[in-house]
């Protein structure tokens, strides 16, 4: 937990300026993970616009960013009240939530689109707005499984194009994935590089490939878990147990599904399945489907494989 606390000190006290050219950040998507971006980002010192068409979830995304704002700053600022209450007061003050994306691109530096797992919604995204951002802006995606240079393709801006990969909760998790294509100019690495180091992440470099590093490891995990649990191996409980107290991981493989969502996990692992359609490890989950056609997507829906009330925050 100390580490968490110098990653967030780190990410609030670097000058933005200092580091890169970047001073304005535009995220597209206010899901969880477009809102936790916005929310590093702003709390970090960038001005930040975060651009959400649908209304409700726009509100939605407000509501959770100034909840999680207040839990770094309890965090960042445990002795003195004033200090946690202007954290949040400034962070608050450097993002502008809006309806309209393609004004939001229109004046700034960065773009990180976090809309929906669909190739076709993110050529639309980026086809619209690659002639309206500025020349100098750089695109990035956080796309999962998706190929960035796919993503890329329907742009005339591809050495200012790369991979900006966050983890689930974008605060506190500390690695981000910067994904180079063979078009991404060196410079435009670079700064995805230092930018993802002023917000407090530790970055790494990976090619594009399906996955990248984390999900590449984490979707075959996942996916054994499932059928470790449809073979009757041992019970969703014990399973989870066995990997947070004998491999150490913060939470099992199927509290980890229920905090990602088994809808989102489902869109993954479909993918990964026609990707390798005659990988046993890929093949569908029969629990997973059933599970996620009666509703029951995890936190967010108040059931998945346990439980949870309205309190349970993601
Ligand atoms: N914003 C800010 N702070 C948050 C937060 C959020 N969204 N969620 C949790 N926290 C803080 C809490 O306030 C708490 O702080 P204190 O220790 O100061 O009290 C701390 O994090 C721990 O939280 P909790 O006490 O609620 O619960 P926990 O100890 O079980 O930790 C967890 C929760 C951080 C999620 C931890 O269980 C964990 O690391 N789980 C694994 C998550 C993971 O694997 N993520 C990757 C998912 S895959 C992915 O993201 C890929 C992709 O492509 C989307």
């Amino acid at each position: 937990m100390a580490q968490t606390v110098l990653m967030l000190n780190r990410g609030f006290s670097t000058s933005p300026s200092a580091m890169t050219a970047i001073k304005h950040v535009t995220v597209i998507g206010g899901g969880i993970m477009g809102s936790g971006i916005a929310q590093v980002a702003a709390q970090s010192g960038y001005q930040v616009t975060l651009a959400e068409i649908n209304e409700g979830a726009l509100q939605t995304a407000k509501v959770s960013i100034e909840t999680n704002l207040k839990r770094v700053a309890k965090k960042v600022h445990k002795e003195s009240l004033e200090e946690a209450e202007k954290f949040v007061t400034n962070a608050l003050s450097n993002l502008r939530p809006t309806m309209n994306v393609m004004e939001a691109v229109q004046s700034t530096d960065l773009v990180i689109e976090a809309v929906l797992e669909n190739i076709n919604v993110k050529h639309k995204l980026f086809s619209s707005i690659d002639p309206i951002a500025p020349e100098h802006a750089i695109f990035a995606s956080n796309t999962s499984a998706l190929s960035i240079q796919e993503i890329a393709s329907v742009t005339k801006r591809k050495d200012r194009f790369g991979g900006l990969h966050f983890f689930n909760p974008v605060p506190v998790m500390k690695l981000l994935e910067v994904i180079r294509t063979p078009e991404t100019s060196d410079e435009t690495y670079g700064k995805m590089m230092a930018w993802g180091n002023t917000i407090g992440k530790t970055t790494i470099t990976c090619k594009d490939t399906p996955g990248f590093v984390v999900n590449r490891l984490l979707g075959p995990y996942l996916n054994e878990a499932l059928k470790m649990l449809e073979r009757g191996v041992a019970t969703a409980q014990d399973i989870d147990t066995a990997m947070k107290l004998g491999a150490g991981y913060p939470m099992g493989p199927f509290e980890l599904m229920d905090y990602i969502g088994l809808d989102t996990h489902k869109i993954v692992a479909d993918g990964w399945h026609r990707k390798f359609p005659n990988s046993h490890t890929f093949r569908p989950s029969e629990i997973l489907e059933t599970m996620v056609a009666e509703g029951k997507l995890g936190v967010k829906s108040g059931e998945g494989f346990y439980k949870y009330d309205k309190s349970s925050k993601l």
